[in-house]
This record gives C-alpha cells, sequence and structure tokens, in this order.
C-alpha cells in the first residue's frame, strides 16, 4: 500500500498483521478435491429443530430489535444452564449477555477492560482473535509459550513469570485453538490463585468447552474467589453446530458486565432475534444433539490422532475442542513450507502453526471436523508426501 494511503489508517489497525490463514483459504477455493483439515468449523448442519426454531421466529414475525442484552427467556436459560453444568448462580437481568458469538464477547471484554498500554497474557499458540483484539483494544498482548511435552497446557508458573505491573488481564482459550490443548485443573488453580494475589481479571474463552474428552469440562469461573473477577465466554457456535447463526453470550459480575452492555448497545444494539429463538431451542431441545456430534468427534479424534503418530507426526493427545496440532520440524520444511507443498502436491489444506504465534512455528493444525473417510484419506496422503520427502531427503 502506498505511503499516503497507509498514513490514512489508525496504528491500532496497521499494527495487526493480516490473517494469515486468508491465503490459504483463498487457494484452497480454487482447487477442486481438496481435503480441507483447514477450517476450524462443524461439518454437521445445525440440528433440524433449531433450524426450524429460527424459521419460526421469522415467519411469526418476530423482526424487531429484542432487548439490548437479549431476549429475557435466553438469559433466564442461560443462567439456568450455568447453574447445572457450573453450580455459578448469573443474574439473568444484570449478568448475562447475549453477544454476536464469541467474537464479539472478547473484543468486548478488551475494550471494557484494558487501557493503552495494559499488557494481556495470553499463552501461545492461541486464536487468532485475541492478539487482534487486545490490540484493537490498544492494549499489548503478553504471549506465553505452551509447549507439545505438556500437552499445550498453559502453566501457571510460565503465566506468574509473564506478571508485571502492567498487567491486567489474562485471556485464555479453553479448551484451545489450534492445540486443543485442556488447561488442567491444578493449572486452573494455579493461574486462579494468581489472578487473585495481582488482582486481574480473566476472560476465559470457553466455546468448546462442550469438546472436552474423556474428562468433565470445569471453568474456572467456579473456582473459589474467581467468579467476581472472571469475564465466561461461551456460544453456540461449536457445540450446536451454529457458526453461521452469530450467537454467544457473556457471563460476568454485574459492573463488569453493565460497562460491557455500553459497548455492546452503542455498537450492535442486540444480537439476532431468529438466531436467539433458535438458541432458547438448542439449550431447552438439544442436549441429545450435543452429545451425538461430540461422540462422533470423539471417534473421529481417536483414529486420527492415532493415524497422525503412526505415520510419523508426533502428536501429543488433544483433549478438547477438534484440532490436533502435530510436529513437521522433523520433515526438514518449515510449517509453512509444509502446508503449502500438501496443498498443492497431495491436495490436503492444514494450517501452519506460526499463524497462531511463535510457539506453533514447526506445527501444523489440522482441524478433524470433518468426514471419517475423508480423515482417513488425508492420512494416505500426508503419508505419501511424508514417504515422498523422506526419501528425497535421504538421496
Ligand atoms: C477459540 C475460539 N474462540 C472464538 C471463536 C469464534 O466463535 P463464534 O463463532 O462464537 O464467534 C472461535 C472460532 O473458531 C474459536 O476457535
Amino acid at each position: 500500500m502506498d505511503t499516503l494511503k497507509r498514513e490514512v489508517l489508525s496504528q491500532r489497525v496497521r499494527q495487526v498483521k493480516p490473517s494469515g490463514i486468508r491465503k490459504f483459504f483463498d487457494i484452497i477455493n480454487t482447487m477442486p478435491d481438496v481435503i480441507s483439515l483447514g477450517v476450524g468449523e462443524p461439518d454437521f448442519v445445525t440440528p433440524v429443530h433449531i433450524r426450524q426454531a429460527g424459521i419460526r421466529s421469522i415467519e411469526l414475525g418476530h423482526t424487531r430489535y429484542t432487548s439490548n442484552f437479549g431476549m429475557i427467556e435466553l438469559r433466564e436459560e442461560l443462567a439456568a444452564m450455568l447453574h447445572r453444568r457450573y453450580g455459578l448462580t448469573y443474574d439473568p437481568t444484570s449478568e448475562l449477555l447475549v453477544t454476536v458469538g464469541v467474537s464479539e464477547g472478547v473484543d468486548l471484554a478488551m475494550r471494557t477492560i484494558i487501557d493503552p498500554g495494559d499488557e494481556v497474557i495470553s499463552p501461545d499458540p492461541g486464536y487468532v482473535a485475541y492478539e487482534a483484539d487486545i490490540i484493537f483494544a490498544g492494549g499489548v498482548p503478553v504471549p506465553v509459550p505452551t509447549y507439545a511435552q505438556y500437552e499445550f497446557g498453559v502453566r501457571a508458573s510460565e503465566i506468574a513469570a509473564a506478571i508485571t505491573p502492567r498487567t491486567k488481564m489474562i485471556l485464555l482459550g479453553n479448551p484451545n485453538n489450534p492445540t486443543g490443548a485442556v488447561i488442567p485443573q491444578v493449572e486452573l488453580e494455579g493461574i486462579a490463585k494468581l489472578a487473585i494475589e495481582h488482582d486481574l481479571i480473566v476472560a476465559i474463552d470457553e466455546v468448546y468447552s462442550r469438546l472436552v474428552y474423556d474428562q468433565e469440562h470445569r471453568s474456572i469461573a467456579s473456582l473459589p474467589g474467581m467468579r467476581e473477577r472472571t469475564i465466561l465466554l461461551d456460544g453456540f457456535s461449536k457445540a450446536y453446530a451454529m457458526t453461521g447463526w452469530r450467537i454467544g453470550y457473556v457471563a460476568a459480575p454485574a459492573h463488569i458486565l453493565e460497562a460491557m452492555l455500553k459497548i455492546h448497545q452503542y455498537t450492535i444494539m442486540c444480537a439476532g432475534t431468529a438466531p436467539q429463538e433458535a438458541a432458547i431451542q438448542a439449550l431447552r431441545h438439544g442436549e441429545n444433539d450435543v452429545r451425538r456430534m461430540y461422540e462422533d468427534y470423539s471417534r473421529r479424534r481417536r483414529m486420527f490422532v492415532d493415524g497422525l503418530n503412526r505415520i510419523g507426526l508426533n502428536c501429543c493427545e488433544p483433549r478438547g475442542a477438534f484440532y490436533a496440532f502435530p510436529y513437521v520440524g522433523a520433515s526438514g520444511m518449515t510449517d509453512e513450507d509444509f502446508a503449502e507443498k500438501l496443498l498443492f502436491e497431495e491436495h490436503v489444506a492444514v494450517v501452519p502453526g506460526s499463524a497462531f504465534g511463535l510457539a506453533g512455528k514447526d506445527y501444523v493444525r489440522c482441524a478433524y471436523c470433518t468426514a471419517y473417510d475423508q480423515l482417513e484419506e488425508a492420512l494416505v496422503r500426508i503419508d505419501r508426501f511424508l514417504k515422498k520427502y523422506s526419501t528425497g531427503s535421504s538421496t
């Protein structure tokens, strides 16, 4: 971009790099027969009864704004669900806000809490929007590396080492995108202790909370002393296969939620009405669908992660979400080269780990939310790709 055009843009926007993933998706869209392990989105369609609730809402002429907070029926269902799942009590009239996806919730959390120069600690690799949202709010991202040897679980000791007098917040994804890591209970407790000691806010993105395998999901908000300093962000995109509906929520103490509402009401007004009615249906009658999709992801995860390790791509156990994050450094290629060559030569799309932070270098993210037989075929292609290059390097 020429200098004149560039100078029009704010420093904050200029500071954020364009998404490293976009380039790949643009290429994928031009190629037939690509098996895409690139997109972190359920391959299921929203369950039919939830879709019908959205259609019914429109047919009944529910086409107006709702309350800025979101429909009270939805907030009441959310409060009941949070109580059932975590034993947490949130007042539906002042402590719950319906958002346009967790995406909006993360942005609101940053802009509500962060002043220019405030530091926000967040695990690396992490979801691409975190760093951008911190910068858009004027904050300073402080990445804390996570390691395959600890299954990429963030450790309280690493967070402790990153705390400075400017630290205002810890932003966590649990489970994590791109690694599928779940924060171990003992680390969650350690992080809670740090937050209390240093008087920090914790923003926790739990959009994958219904996709935790072989253990129960625990929210950091439910630990002693944490409810009053936690901004809990969750939504319907992943659990109910509702990405396109753009619906999520925030649960937070009233004084924080009221401030978040201030930004939400001036920038968004309210979440869509039909999506809110669909979300009510999801909470009231969608439990079997969540279980069904969970079982399916669980089956794919077992096959795919075992398969990666079998063909020589070391992959630690992803305990949540629908991502595997294997090490590709042994191939002698950078993660970007690996992803690019794999796409052009074998038509399998994965995302270079470095798109999610420096600590993701030498890894790639594979989203296994695609059909079982496609995953099997992807393994065949990746195996062939690896063999080709290992032969190549020895001759
Ligand atoms: C960790 C994480 N948070 C938030 C989002 C966005 O969620 P939503 O669709 O609710 O905005 C995603 C989407 O991929 C994600 O991976």
